[in-house]
């Protein structure tokens, strides 16, 4: 008798007519003898054949949809349409009963929605499934990626005492209890008398921590969750996410958008070599989706369409200027069909600018680069025009921004300048300056956002569909 999983079996035809033992969850029970039967080593799942002459009646009665089993039995070729093989059951055990009555999750559509309620099931359905075994992948993709060039996997603290993108969308860590913190002379909470002896909170970024690796090993990456308090409502923000931020000395802007680009392409590619099956099924499902869509807005390519272009082109490289050039002229533009109009050189791009430059204009990722310094993060450097910084963002079709980073700023004294001008005090990042007091360098870096590539990866359209439990405002159940 072998223990095995589904994978195991559909992948290995020498298991053929061996006796086999297998677990997993009842996915349908027809006919009184076929049980779908799904462990999660895949989205697919294996007919198992009951004798139901010889099961007992109160054992047939349990097979329910969700119930966890166990079978024993020989693996055939199968008699019936849809499958190769299935399994012969000679014992079947129950080993966890699902109340058909009470279980959510039934073999049948239910809205996204609705599975967000179920979170803790939802992983037992093919969509969810499939997600996050991609997610899984994708994970080891990025480690992979980055180890087989030498970088180092840096875990930088979660609690900090510094805001690293200046947005100030921070989560407060304090030990104080309800009431009782302590005030200092002009009212305000004295947080010499917390826990760390500073204001502390959830970090937003790795990265200034990420250079001081960058800074001594050469070439640095983090892979961890970060978290933003920004009221955003939308399918592409969450409060807590994970960010994949690499930062390599000696590199200069144009090394980065290199890296970028090399980095996004091979990773998806792993995933279209590791994924297949999981993908199709994906790719179905979205198809399935567009359909209910009006026509002008279904998309063109299939998934496994979209990952291939953007695995086999170029990413457009095309400066804020000439982006702000582009879409000023552009259609919707004059038109006054943008919600925020683009009137002159300097304004911030939304959403619908970014979409509208990848999904309509260039019709491909595109990176834009040297953007204005004043809606930029302080630590980005300064170009010699005076007003822009050598930032660069990498724009997905139907994500938007998926990639922000920059050259940083190495020079001590323009840095200094900078943060005095925006009011971040010295005292608070002496370790950072120091970077550019001692040995300082050219370097460079970004963060991608990992839910935004899943999502990319797997056509999902909401962000809280890619990562197991969403925490986003009003909301951290589970
Ligand atoms: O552009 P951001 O804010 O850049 C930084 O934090 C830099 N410190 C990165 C660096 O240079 N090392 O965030 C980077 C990426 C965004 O492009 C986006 O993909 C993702 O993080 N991101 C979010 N993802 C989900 N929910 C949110 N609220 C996000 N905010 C940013
Ligand atoms: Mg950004």
């Amino acid at each position: 008798m072998m223990k095995t999983n589904v994978v195991e079996i559909l992948d290995n035809n020498t298991l053929l007519l061996q006796k086999i033992e297998l677990k997993g969850w009842v996915r349908t029970f027809r006919s009184n003898r076929f049980i779908a039967l799904n462990d999660g080593s895949t989205i697919k799942n294996i007919q198992c054949v009951i004798d139901f002459e010889n099961t007992p009646e109160d054992t047939l009665k349990r097979i329910n949809t969700g119930a966890a089993i166990a079978i024993k039995g020989t693996l055939t070729e199968s008699q019936g349409k849809g499958q190769s093989v299935e399994i012969q059951v000679s014992e079947i055990e129950i080993l966890g009963d699902s109340n058909p009555d009470e279980y959510p999750i039934q073999p049948k559509k239910h809205s996204f929605e609705f599975l967000r309620e179920n979170a803790h099931l939802r992983t037992r359905t093919n969509t969810f499934s499939a997600v996050m075994r991609v997610r899984s992948k994708l994970s080891f993709a990025v480690h992979q990626y980055f180890q087989e060039r030498n970088f180092n996997y840096v875990n930088t603290p979660i609690i900090t005492g510094s805001d690293a993108e200046g947005a100030g969308e921070m989560f407060r860590v304090t030990n104080f209890k309800d009431n009782e913190a302590p005030v200092t002379e002009d009212g305000k909470i004295d947080y010499t008398k917390d826990f760390f002896g500073k204001e502390t909170n959830l970090t937003v970024s790795g990265q200034l921590e990420a250079e001081t690796f960058a800074m001594s090993l050469g070439k640095a990456y983090t892979f961890g969750p970060t978290f933003r308090a920004e009221n955003s409502n939308t399918t592409r923000h969450l409060a807590e996410f994970w960010m994949i931020e690499p930062e390599v000395a000696f590199m200069d802007l144009d090394g980065n958008m290199d890296l970028a680009e090399d980095f996004i392409k091979n990773v998806i590619n792993s995933i279209l070599i590791s994924c297949k099956d999981d993908l199709d099924f994906l790719q179905q499902r979205l198809t399935q989706e567009e359909k209910s869509k009006p026509q002008a807005q279904r998309s063109e390519m299939t998934l496994l369409e979209k990952l291939k272009f953007v695995v086999d082109n170029n990413f457009k490289r095309v400066s804020y200027t000439e982006a702000i050039d582009i879409l000023r002229n552009s259609k919707p533009n004059k038109k006054k069909k943008f919600q925020f109009p683009i009137n002159e050189w300097g304004a911030d791009l939304q959403s619908e600018h970014e979409r509208f430059l990848v999904e309509k204009h260039f019709k491909c990722p595109v990176i834009l680069f040297d953007y204005p310094a004043n809606i930029k993060a302080f630590y980005m450097r300064l170009n010699d025009d005076g007003k822009t910084v050598r930032a660069m963002d990498v724009l997905f079709p139907g994500i938007g921004e998926i990639v922000g980073g920059s050259q940083r700023e190495e020079r001590y004294d323009v840095l200094v300048e900078k943060m005095k001008a925006l009011d971040i005090p010295e005292e608070e990042l002496w370790w950072y300056l120091d970077l550019r007091k001692f040995g300082t360098a050219v370097h460079s870096g970004f963060g991608l956002g990992f839910e935004r590539l899943v999502q990319f990866v797997t056509g999902m359209s909401n962000i809280r569909d890619v990562i197991p439990f969403p925490r986003t405002p009003q909301n951290a159940e589970f």
